[in-house]
């Protein structure tokens, strides 16, 4: 166990009406690469995933397969959901599903608590509903429809008709945490992050907040208000109590403590119910607010989000069974700003596989290797006087790892990713500088030789263990044949940069080409 300060990050947890595109995949490799960074790091870590399974979507999909919600759910998330955690090599530490009674217990016991302290009343509501979002949409928010929808009035993020709902609902008093939020932004400028996604926010709160809607009573698939069996919880309550409920809120008061407050990364579309009714719902409970909300940016198809509700989804193993998860976990991590959108095209990640990958860092890997086998019978020379040109090495990659590190707790693991591939880029420069192969028909030049080869295994060394939580099997490979004695995932990342850590005389096995080329 770790002994180090808690982190405790967590995905959305996505609908399960559907199977998994390439944006959930996104999300899930990024909070697990983060998850990876720090508990390489020696922090507590602890990363949470999950699924979204009440509402009326979940209800509307199943009715339209023609079976139960539960029975819908139950197929989605066993045949979809837990193999896209596999199929990503996502190393998640719990997955919570809201119809678990884990789950649906401490909502209710939640909802009592805010109800006690004089948060809720009963009331009347009509306005325009998203089934697509599960949310009654705020002005800015809904737009003339156009084509089929000419006339009516469409959600601006699924472009479907919105539903006119008039009911009689419990309401959370949102509207005086205003101040509270307001307090919080400006205390902890951190809370919100990228700065759009906190301005948005910021300006959205400061325009006024209205109470919540937080019942429903025209369908029953969800959790049961507790003082009211006629209606049931709205969706968006209980799905944010997920954070809280998966690490003990109310059964497992030490588990609680140690683990809560999380950081939670979402999509910029799903910021507004993370960064201001979440933290509110807190404040009223008299718990903690999260430690902080990143809102990544949007992939695109056609300059529109990728979405399973405009059939624009791509299904991640179409991209993972020609390239591998470690491509796929490259290329959304470092190809994208994380917290800006960004186009995905087969172009684009092909290229970057044959440059960075196979050309780049493969390449690096295997030739490394190769002349070790072969001028050094397969075992790591000994470094002898270091010139100029090594220190340089030494001190690219003492910063690399540095920068890494300052970035991954920034949450930009694109930026990481960035710093990393300087060790790249300056090891392949060094390495044809350097002419190894010129040097080895010389014997004179024999240390000199050996001062080379061990400083480019020594570079490779640190780049297995930095790039680790982004590439966890190509790594695994490549720390396998440097013949280093322990497991990668147990190396500590912030001594990644800390020279010397490959001892002279470790045996060297063979290595397979870790990013194959593919023939398309
Ligand atoms: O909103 N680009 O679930 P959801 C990037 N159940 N990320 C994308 C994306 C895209 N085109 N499409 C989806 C819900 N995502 C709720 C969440 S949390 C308490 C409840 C990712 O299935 C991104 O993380 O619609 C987005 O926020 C999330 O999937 C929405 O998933
Ligand atoms: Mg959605």
């Amino acid at each position: 166990m770790s002994t180090g300060r808690s982190f405790y990050i967590t995905t959305p947890i996505y609908y399960p009406s559907d199977v998994p595109h390439i944006g959930h995949g996104y999300t899930t490799v990024a909070v697990d690469a983060l998850a990876r960074w720090h508990r390489q790091a020696g922090d507590d870590t602890w990363m949470l995933t999950g699924t979204d399974e009440h509402g009326q979507k979940m209800l509307r999909a199943a009715s339209a397969n023609g079976v139960t919600p539960q029975e819908w759910v139950d197929k989605l998330v066993e045949g979809s959901w837990f193999p896209l955690l596999e199929t990503l090599e996502v190393a998640n530490d719990d997955f919570i599903r809201t119809t678990q009674a884990r789950h649906e217990e401490r909502v209710q016991q939640f909802v009592q608590a805010l109800y006690d302290r004089g948060y809720i009343y009963a009331g009347e509501y009509e306005a325009l509903y998203c089934v697509g979002c599960e949310e009654f949409k705020p002005e800015s928010e809904i737009v003339d429809g156009t084509g089929p929808f000419e006339g009516l009035k469409v959600c601006a993020i699924h472009s479907k008709p919105l539903e006119l709902l008039k009911e009689k609902n419990y309401f959370f008093k949102l509207s005086e945490f205003t101040g509270p939020l307001l307090d919080l932004y400006k205390n902890e400028p951190d809370f919100v992050r990228p700065e759009s996604a906190r301005n948005e926010v910021v300006s959205f709160v400061k325009s006024g907040l209205k109470d919540l809607s937080i019942s429903r009573s025209a369908f029953d698939w969800g959790v049961r208000v507790p003082w009211d069996d006629s209606h049931v919880i709205y969706v968006w309550v209980d799905a944010l109590l997920n954070y809280a409920t998966a690490v003990g809120y109310g059964t497992d008061p030490a588990q609680f403590e140690r683990r809560w407050p999380a950081f939670h990364i979402v999509g910029k579309d799903i910021l507004r119910f993370h960064a201001v009714i979440w933290p509110a719902m807190l404040m009223a409970a008299g718990l903690d607010v999260p430690r902080g909300v990143f809102a990544h940016g949007w992939l695109l198809v056609g300059g529109e989000k990728m979405s399973k509700s405009k059939l624009t989804g791509i299904v991640p193993t179409e991209i993972t069974d020609v390239f591998g998860a470690d491509a796929y976990r490259f290329y959304f991590l470092s190809a994208i700003a994380f917290g800006q959108d960004g186009s995905f095209s087969w172009e684009d990640l092909s290229a970057r596989y044959q440059a960075e990958l196979a050309n780049g860092f493969g390449n690096l890997a295997s030739r490394t290797m190769a002349m070790i086998e072969k001028y050094f019978g397969g075992s790591v020379p000994p470094p002898a006087e270091y010139s100029d040109g090594d220190r340089r090495i030494q001190q690219i990659v003492a910063d690399a790892a540095a920068e890494a590190d300052a970035a991954m707790d920034r949450f930009r693991p694109d930026e990481a990713v960035a710093a990393i591939w300087t060790i790249v880029d300056a090891l392949n420069g060094y390495i044809t500088e350097n002419e190894p192969w010129a040097l080895a028909k010389d014997a004179a030049q024999r240390a000199r030789l050996g001062t080379v080869l061990y400083t480019a295994a020594e570079g490779l060394r640190a780049l297995a263990v930095l790039l680790s939580p982004f590439m966890p099997h190509s790594t695994g490979m490549l720390w396998s044949a440097l013949g280093i004695a322990g497991r990668l995932v147990d190396e500590p990342i912030r001594a990644a940069g800390a020279w010397g850590r490959l001892a002279p005389g470790s045996a060297v096995g063979a290595l397979a080409p870790l990013f194959p080329r593919i023939d398309q």
